[in-house]
């Protein structure tokens, strides 16, 4: 049993400040995640969404064009700095909580081109899954064929992660509690929709709107689409992770959130 686990950055990070992460919540996670452990036996690969330790400095550098000069390039290197900062908190959380767990940087090893990835080995990742280590992964900058650097989502990892690898379960830990009939910041009677399947798809897209806040990978829309475009046939859960207990209970196999499943 294979399942992904992303963390929003949303989650985990304070958005509008930079670099500043929630630690209480990223140790509560990481209880979480033990705590799961403890009472089911599955492999894990762990994916991180950056919140304000990339999209604040990506804006400031200028690097959504690539990387063209003396100034790009600190702001690649930077970027990656803050990401791996954020990372390392992670990593100490969940080492506090007994979970063996090392960072597969996207960085050293992932090559995009217009930003679309074009070379992503997975044999490093599938061998630490074989040794019952937690591969962690998230959002970063890397280089890019046509413009020198891009940004690799964590909602670009997850997908292309599930292709390749035997994912039986995509989680996916949000900041709302699933994915709702329409925008819940917008509209107060807007309902969290419990299961999107082939019948309901193109409807829920519809009724769905992008982050508001300063996110340069386009919000929830572009998460459902993505998912919904390339997962296809694997189990998706879309859940609140800022509620306590939640990601234990989704981790196990129990109802939380939206569930997709499209085939
Ligand atoms: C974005 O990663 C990476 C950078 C901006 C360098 P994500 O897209 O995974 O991060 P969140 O979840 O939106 O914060």
């Amino acid at each position: 049993m294979l399942q992904i686990l992303k963390l929003g950055g949303s989650v985990i990070t304070e958005k509008g400040r930079l670099a500043t992460a929630k630690k209480d919540v990223i140790e509560r996670l990481a209880r979480e995640i033990a705590s799961a452990r403890k009472e089911k036996e599955f492999q894990l690969v762990l994916v991180n969404g950056v919140g304000s330790f990339g999209h604040i400095p990506v804006k400031e550098y200028g690097l959504k064009n690539g990387m063209k000069d003396r100034k790009t390039r600190k702001g690649f290197a930077k970027v990656h700095k803050y990401v791996e900062d954020l990372n390392r908190i992670i990593w100490d959380s969940l080492e506090r909580e007994g979970l063996i767990a090392v960072p597969v940087h996207p960085l050293s090893f992932i090559l995009q081109d217009d930003w679309k990835i074009v070379k992503f080995e997975t044999d490093v990742i599938e061998g630490f899954l074989k040794q019952n280590v937690i591969p962690m992964l998230y959002g970063d900058m890397v280089l890019d064929l046509k413009q020198g650097c891009s940004i690799i989502s964590g909602d670009d990892i997850v997908p292309y992660l599930s292709q390749k690898l035997d994912v039986d379960r995509i989680i996916m830990g949000t900041n709302t509690d699933g994915i709702f009939d329409k925008d819940p910041n917008l509209f107060p009677d807007a309902r969290p929709i419990p299961e999107i399947s082939n019948e309901n798809y193109k409807k829920v897209l519809d009724g769905i709107s992008g982050s508001t806040e300063t996110d340069v990978t386009g919000g929830m829309k572009e998460k459902v689409r993505k998912l919904i475009e390339r997962t296809g046939g694997t189990i998706c859960v879309i859940y609140n992770a800022e509620k306590e207990g939640l990601t234990k209970k989704a981790l196990l196999g129990e109802r939380v959130g939206t569930i997709l499943s499209i085939s």
